[in-house]
Parts: C-alpha cells; structure tokens; sequence
C-alpha cells in the first residue's frame, strides 16, 4: 500500500489506473479504524478496481471546545488494518497541506439549510467544515465513487445535496452501520467511554428501536419522543437531541410520511454518542 501526504503523488497514481480504463473507488476517514471503517473498504473493493483511503483529523470541523486535540491517532494500527482489508493507496495529508492558507482563509462550502440542523444546531459549522474538506478531498482524489457510513445520517446527506449542487462527478454510496452485540454502533469516540458508561450505551439504540415500534403502532411523534428522550435520561445518557425525519430528504416528518428516520444525539461521559435508525409506519 502506497501512503502518502503528496497530493501529486496520489493523481499521477490514478491517471495512471484511469488511463487503463481502470474504476476507483474512495474512503475518506479520519483514522482510528474500527470495522465500521473496514466494512466500507471492503465495499468499495467489491465495486471498483482500485480502493484509496484517506486519513485526516480536519480540524475544520471541529469547534472550538471539541476533541480536536484529543481525537484518536492511531496511524501505524490503521495502516495494518488497511493493508489486510486490500486498500491500495492511503493518502495522509497534514492541515498545512490542505489548508495552506490557514482555516480562516479557506474558501469553503455551505450546504444550506440542512447543515445547521440536528447535530449541526449544536455544533455550528462542523457540517460546512465536512463538506468542504470532502470536496476537496474529491478533487485531489477524483475517485468514481466514495462510501460513507449511514451512521453519520445526517453527513451522508450534506454529502449527497453538495454533490447534486455542485455536479461533481461521484457517487455517493452510503453503507450500513456497523454495531457492536450489544447494538451500540461503532464510533472512534466509543474510545472515550469508561467501561460502566460503555455499559450504558446501548440504551441509545434499544430507545430509537422502541421510537419506530411505537410510532408504527400509531403513537404522535411528539409523545413518542418524549418517551424516547425519558428512557435515555432514565438510562443515565443526556439527550441532545430526539427527532423524526423524511427518511430521504430529512425534512421534519409531517402526519402523512411513510418513510421515516429518527435520528438522536446523547451525551454519555465524556463522549456525544449519535444513532439513527429508519423505519417505515
Ligand atoms: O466521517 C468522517 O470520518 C469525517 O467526517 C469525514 C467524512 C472523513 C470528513 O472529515
């Protein structure tokens, strides 16, 4: 596996797999691999001849009180994980590389609307830090798909309305997400749990499976939520957020969408766990 920082080095490589008519298929991540990582690269190896990966901790879109500094850096581990998953090429740049004019000079991209809801209400502009280093990535890279996790929902269709807006040339593919047996999806930030918080945090996902079993029953989404936020707190997880979306356009869900999504934030320690879960009513 070829792993560089050099953004030349990555498009002579694919000119070159692209002179062979050959299909490229991308996984941007911020490392500290877990399976939910794994499972992507190894989705992307299925769909196309040639797998990059890249590793960047972008600090565009962390704030200014967040884990920037403490996010999990696990490089050597990663690159292990990667080789074994048969990913070619890891591209690994630093903030100097790609953002060498500093974060305040950069041009950036707003993606409206969505991006300063949900998670986005709380952590003001992580969603316009996320879509301008994806599309930057997507133009140092200029792969013919990228896959992301449908942990990150509410990414996944930042990343989607970019690519619409912009007409870049990607698929977008959003891949399962991958849990552990006790239901708690797979997150870097799970690293950040004690082992009695990690106990806790299933909760989470027993409070979105037991939102859609009661809205499908015929509950209002507002008692439904409210139950749902009550089981969370009960089980010692502080909501930030409960709410039910259009499962495909994410606006707020109205009395006739069949097809929904709910989508929650909890804190738990020191660690803001998210989860989602779509259903059908
Ligand atoms: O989901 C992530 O790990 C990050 O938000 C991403 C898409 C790699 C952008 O930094």
């Amino acid at each position: 596996m070829l792993t560089t920082a050099k953004v030349e080095e990555i498009r002579a490589r694919i000119r070159c797999w692209r002179n062979q008519g050959e299909s490229v298929a991308f996984v941007p991540t911020m490392g500290n691999l877990h399976q939910g990582h794994i499972t992507l690269v190894k989705e992307a190896k299925q769909r196309a001849d040639h797998v990059v990966v890249s590793i960047f901790v972008n600090p565009l879109q962390f704030g200014q009180n967040e884990d920037l500094d403490g996010y999990p850096r696990t490089m050597e581990a990663d690159q292990a994980k990667l080789v074994d998953a048969g990913c070619e090429m890891l591209f690994v740049p630093t903030p100097a590389i790609m953002y060498p004019k500093g974060l305040d000079k950069q041009t950036f991209i707003e993606v409206p609307g969505i991006s300063s809801e949900l998670c986005g209400a709380t952590r003001p502009g992580h969603f316009r830090g996320v879509a301008t280093v994806v599309c930057k990535l997507f133009n140092i890279v200029q792969p013919d798909m990228a896959l992301f996790g449908r942990k990150d929902y509410q990414q996944l269709q930042v990343i989607r309305t970019m690519v619409e807006d912009l007409s870049l040339p990607v698929e977008v593919i959003g891949v399962d997400t991958v849990r552990e047996a006790s239901g708690l999806a797979m997150s870097s930030r799970n690293g950040y749990l004690t082992a009695e918080e990690k106990a806790k945090a299933p909760a989470l996902k027993q409070a979105l499976d037991a939102l859609a079993v009661s809205i499908t029953a015929g509950e209002p989404i507002d008692n439904a939520i409210a139950q749902c936020k009550a089981a969370l707190t009960q089980a010692g997880l502080t909501p930030d957020y409960v709410e039910v979306r259009h499962a495909s356009t994410l606006a707020p869900a109205t009395a006739d969408d069949t097809q929904l999504v709910v989508l929650a934030a909890a804190y738990l320690g020191k660690a803001r766990l998210i989860d989602n879960l779509p259903f059908t009513r």
